[in-house]
């Protein structure tokens, strides 16, 4: 009797498992009769989204993986994220799943079947084994979920040939096809240019990401003193907490961002302490169950109300996202919010002293007020926060906005600590205000409306929540 045997997907410090053991562990197991789950509501929209694929490129085997876990540390993962692409088109959220689209255009997604309990592995593999993780869906069941074929991923191996293989996923995958660089990368600008009109299910979908980060904002102003008695991380903590009972995650690592670490874009370290006097600006997102992220910030006084500076600093940035939002319509250029919101802040900046000359500064061959305002006030925003990565200039930064697109609009005012050139009284204050829309017949709703901007309006939504820690 071997000691022991070969235990697959076995961490160095697991105790030896001699063979009756593993031999006992895969015996004496009740069958399961779990009944077939329901189609899901999605499953008609990705039908179409394979369709639109197989339509522009008749003929083609289209290879979509959904990639592996990351390890994080020796033997152990980070929580499995599905590649958007993949989870666009198909909706599982297992590793390792394929999703091809042969010739004909007939899909068919490959997926590691159950590890059932014949087999030593359930009990020994801490990455796939059922006793480690949980039960993984069986093929009958993912293909009444998604309604899609699905055959077990070892049969993927028997194809070959040429086929188009969205890249940076799954080397194994890649490695199995005849591919070409310039090819692949065609399939995956499609791909993302395909994500960018929205469908109704795909905005019910940000909607209720959105919905529930509302409810995580809530969540942290009512537990401001706690973060003040600790540190920007409660407010992390306490946001986290929402976004992962009502969605999958958050959508991006949060920024709680107090004092002056809110000049710093995308400060996510989170470990500075909340005071009284400050501004605390907070971008943070849920990303939903079928992994729609929202993307919204706000910039809250922490005392529950903003001194004369702050508020003057803040009304500038809300004028400038109101410009941005009226811009917002169908056939206007994807920059023209970005344009509005940047005449409205250099202006500001001259009347605050900041910029002598905000023509001057406005200038194409200057854009000096760029030292203050840092970014631009859009993007794509989808099962990506920065959604449509892959798509051309010249239909997404240099296009026109569409019905169907969703976007951000996102201005903000940072005067760094210790820049010389802005008024001592203005330094160390960041502003951003974000909200999210999607482009209408003729304009834009707000999908984040219902979360306060104005700044009366967010001192009374503040000491109401504080005030009834409801
Ligand atoms: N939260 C990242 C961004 O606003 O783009
Ligand atoms: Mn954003
Ligand atoms: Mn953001």
């Amino acid at each position: 009797m071997s000691e022991q045997p070969e235990t697959p997907g076995a961490a160095t410090h697991d105790p030896d498992r001699p063979a009756a053991l593993l031999e006992f562990m895969t015996t004496g197991w009740a069958v399961r009769e779990d009944p077939l789950p329901e189609p899901e509501s999605a499953a008609p929209y990705r039908a179409a989204r394979r369709a639109a694929l197989a339509q522009h490129f008749p003929g083609e085997r289209l290879v979509v993986p959904t990639g592996t876990y990351q390890t994080r540390a020796n033997d152990t993962e980070y929580r499995f994220r599905p590649a958007t692409e993949f989870a666009h088109l198909a909706g599982s959220h297992e590793p390792d799943a394929v999703l091809v689209l042969d010739p004909d255009g007939s899909a068919v997604l490959y997926q590691a079947p159950v590890m059932d309990r014949s087999t030593p592995a359930f009990f020994t593999d801490r990455v796939y084994g059922e006793l480690w993780v949980g039960p993984r869906p069986s093929l009958e069941a993912t293909s009444a979920r998604l309604g899609l074929e699905a055959r077990p991923l070892e049969e993927l191996d028997k194809l070959s040939g040429p086929a188009r293989v969205v890249r940076g996923y799954d080397p194994r995958v890649e490695a199995l096809f005849e591919t070409d660089e310039e090819a692949d990368a065609e399939l995956t600008t499609f791909l993302s240019e395909l994500r960018l009109v929205k469908d109704e299910h795909e905005i019910a979908q940000l909607q209720q990401a959105v919905d529930a980060t509302i409810s995580g904002f809530e969540d942290v102003v009512r537990q401001l003193d706690r973060a003040q008695e600790t540190s920007e991380r409660w407010m992390e903590g306490v946001f986290g907490l929402r976004a992962r009972v009502e969605g999958n995650d958050v959508g991006y690592g949060s920024i709680c961002a107090a004092g002056a670490h809110a000049c710093t874009l995308h400060w996510t370290d989170n470990d500075g302490p909340v005071r009284d006097g400050d501004l605390v600006l907070l971008d943070m997102g849920v990303e939903g169950y079928e992994l729609y992220t929202a993307d919204v910030t706000r910039t809250l006084p922490v005392s529950g109300t903003y001194t004369p500076c702050q508020r003057e600093v803040y009304s500038l940035v809300l004028d400038a996202q109101e410009a941005a939002l009226a811009a917002c319509r169908p056939g206007a250029d994807f920059l023209d919010p970005h344009r509005a919101a940047m005449k409205v802040l250099a202006e500001g900046l001259e009347r605050l002293g900041v910029l002598p000359d905000a023509h001057a500064a406005l200038a194409e061959d200057a854009q000096l007020y760029r030292r203050y305002t840092l970014h631009g006030v859009s993007h794509m925003l989808g099962l990506d926060v920065h959604d449509c990565a892959h798509a051309r200039q010249e239909v997404y930064r240099k296009g026109t906005l569409q019905p169907g697109y969703v976007l951000t609009v996102e201005p903000g005012l940072y005067f760094q600590p210790d820049d010389e050139t802005v008024p001592a009284e203005l330094r160390g204050i960041g502003v951003r205000i974000e909200d999210d829309v999607v482009i209408t017949e003729d304009g834009c709703r707000n999908l984040s409306a219902a979360l306060p901007r104005d700044p009366d309006a967010i001192e009374q939504w503040m000491a109401r929540l504080r005030s009834s820690h409801a």
